[in-house]
């Protein structure tokens, strides 16, 4: 079994395009469930529970157009899914003038100024098809010197900017709100160096992460980093995120992988922290604040990542569980059985399994029923014997214990492809099914399904209730499907489902950001002191706020107001373009309303 290659290769079931507009996706050919034979049990009892292998038809990969792509109708779209989201244009920014295309296309190039409408369409719209702005220029820089230029010249102009990887993100930040300009890296996208020794990839942000899984693949490595979406994202725009995705469980967040980036600030200067070392204690770490700040603080441009090798044993199991709580104690088992070669661990209900089953080209189930609940197991090490006798003594184990109730394990590259394409699918399922709200949420494990099932009790059938995610991480995907989108649901939804992720010391987001959707919903997880010295941050290295406006903290701090003990406190320093509106104030005054009541 050639297990080294399934990841490069058919695993996927969602490939992005590298083109914002088009998601096609690689998927099976839809069969019908088979049964292929038992995993050998090392002659103890299996309490009756049987293992099936997958079918063993061919992946059919294929690429096709978005069935949403532009023109089509299925997909409902609403700009602002969130409801504090009541914002007005900030007319300190000013707007773009002919005398600016001039500098720019100077600068760039007449085929890196995109003002085509069709072209800036795609940019203008995040991947969920719910947030929409109505930029009239696109960038595409391709060195740090350009993008320090460009950005120079936006803070000497007050000219607002979105720095954009593939458009990826869930929560709108990555595209304007109004007509700032678009920055997109996709076209510094070279691997710069790699270490073959040491595993540290140094490459330009804009490259996408498939691209740099081929490379490494090639090279005998592999990112710490693996998600859903890798088709499009970019490592600047993952960086930017800290995205976490499908190995974080075993290789941690960015914040342990990235060993240096280079960031151009507001003003163009450029900051060189492109350190290739493990170890550094020389000062504040402050490519810390690049990773996760989700184009507030800066344009990433370059990053320097290790990356470990590849392992040639993979294993990949699909089981099914009765309820919650076996899924919990499974996680358990899983940690302490299978240790070290444990690579990830994803559960999904069984309202994700039919969305998938229902709505994804030729995704089946590879069990011969349906349950309520589904684990995906996945390990990873070097000894393929010994990693097989591991995951078969955990299996033997946990069925003793009843924690499953039927499962399977993947035979070959094309069945454990199968089996990732279920859970991986999931985001793509629930966008065919109609309109969704989508939440990612970091609770306590043993907490982590309370939330589906009150929100199930609290919706009743006015709309679909969804759970799934990085079970291992601690990490729900609460999401709500409905037909279409509903204001009286979104009333049920917000805010009980951040007071209650509060309540229980939660994440009111994981791994997607805050972007627009949650921009003022910080003070959910975080206290006020802490948002306090982020806004002094965000002042230090964006005096202007031009960086990812209206998203974040901007709005509070924008107008020197900070939340702090039930008051409205604080003055934050002012800047050259600085300009106030009552009007605007006003709308604000709902945001700020509302922060109140949360803290
Ligand atoms: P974009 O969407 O373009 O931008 C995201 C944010 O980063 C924006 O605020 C943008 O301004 C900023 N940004 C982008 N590039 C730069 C840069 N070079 N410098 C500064 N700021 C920048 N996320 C997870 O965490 N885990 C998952 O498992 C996961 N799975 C997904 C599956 C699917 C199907 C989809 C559609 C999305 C998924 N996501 C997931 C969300 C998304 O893919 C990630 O957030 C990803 O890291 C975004 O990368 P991007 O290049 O598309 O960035
Ligand atoms: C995932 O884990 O599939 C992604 O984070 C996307 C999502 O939350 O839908
Ligand atoms: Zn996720």
């Amino acid at each position: 079994m050639k297990m080294d290659r399934w990841r490069a290769s058919a695993r996927r079931i969602l490939k992005l395009s590298s083109r914002p507009d088009r998601a096609p996706r690689s998927a099976p050919d839809r069969g019908n469930p088979a049964r292929y034979g038992s995993l050998h049990c090392s002659g103890r009892s299996c309490r009756g529970t049987q293992f099936y292998f997958g079918h063993q038809q061919p992946l059919s990969v294929h690429l096709r157009e978005r069935e949403f792509a532009s023109g089509a109708s299925f997909i409902q779209s609403r700009w602002f899914g969130s409801m504090a989201t009541k914002i007005q244009r900030n007319p300190k920014f000013a707007t773009i003038n002919s005398d600016d295309i001039r500098y720019f296309t100077d600068l760039l190039g007449d085929k890196n100024v995109i003002q085509d409408e069709d072209a800036l369409l795609a940019a203008n719209m995040d991947w969920m098809r719910k947030y929409k702005g109505s930029s009239k220029l696109l960038l595409l820089p391709r060195s740090t010197e350009e993008v320090s230029q460009i950005l120079k010249y936006c803070n000497s102009r007050c000219l607002a900017v979105v720095p954009q990887g593939g458009n990826t993100g869930l929560v709108g930040g990555s595209v304007p709100v109004f007509d700032e300009v678009i920055v997109n890296l996709g076209s510094m996208n070279k691997v710069l160096s790699f270490d073959e020794v040491s595993g540290i990839l140094v490459s330009e942000a804009g490259c996408i992460l498939e691209s740099l899984v081929n490379f490494l693949d090639s090279k005998g490595f592999i990112m710490p980093l693996d998600l859903g979406a890798k088709g499009s994202c970019q490592i600047g725009g993952n960086v930017s995120t800290n995205a976490g995705g499908l190995r974080l469980l075993r290789y941690g967040s960015l914040h342990a992988n990235v060993l240096g980036l280079e960031a151009v600030l507001a003003n163009g200067d450029v900051l060189d922290m492109l350190g290739t070392l493990r170890k550094d204690n020389t000062g504040y770490d402050l490519k810390h604040l690049f990773i996760g700040s989700e184009g507030s603080l800066g344009i990433v441009t370059k990053v320097s990542i290790l990356t470990p090798p590849k392992l040639s044993s993979v294993n990949v199991a699909f089981l099914a569980c009765t309820d919650y709580l076996s899924c919990q104690k499974l996680l358990l088992e899983a940690r302490r059985k299978l240790g070290e070669v444990l690579s990830a661990f994803e559960f999904l209900d069984e309202q994700a399994m039919d969305l998938a089953l229902n709505h994804l080209e030729g995704v089946r189930n590879p069990l011969p029923a349906l349950h309520k609940f589904y684990v995906l197991i996945e390990t990873t090490g070097s000894d393929e014997r010994s990693d097989r006798e591991k995951l078969e003594a955990f299996l033997v184990h946990s069925m003793e214990e009843g924690l499953i109730s039927d499962g399977v394990v993947a035979q070959d590259i094309q069945q454990a492809s199968s089996v990732w394409n279920i859970r991986e699918g999931i985001p793509e399922a629930l966008m065919k099914a109609g309109a969704v709200y989508k939440y990612d949420l970091s609770i306590p494990v043993e907490k982590i399904y309370d939330i589906v099932e009150e929100m199930r009790n609290k919706l009743g059938h006015s709309a679909r209730v969804v759970g799934y995610g990085h079970l291992g991480d601690g990490n729900l995907h609460l999401n709500i499907s409905c037909p279409q989108y509903d204001d009286a649901v979104l009333a049920q939804i917000e805010p009980f489902v951040y007071e209650w992720t509060s309540k229980h010391r939660g994440s009111i987001s994981a791994e997607h950001g805050l972007g627009l959707m949650k921009a003022d919903k910080i003070f959910y997880s975080k206290s006020p002191a802490a948002v306090q010295l982020m806004a002094s941050v965000k002042n230090l290295l964006d005096p202007n706020h031009i960086l990812n406006p209206y998203k974040q903290l901007q709005e509070l701090i924008e107008h020197n107001l900070m939340v702090k003990s039930n008051a409205i406190v604080g003055k934050w320093s002012s800047s050259p373009c600085r300009y106030q509106s009552e009007h605007w104030l006003s709308s604000l005054g709902d945001v700020i309303q509302h922060l109140i009541s949360a803290i």
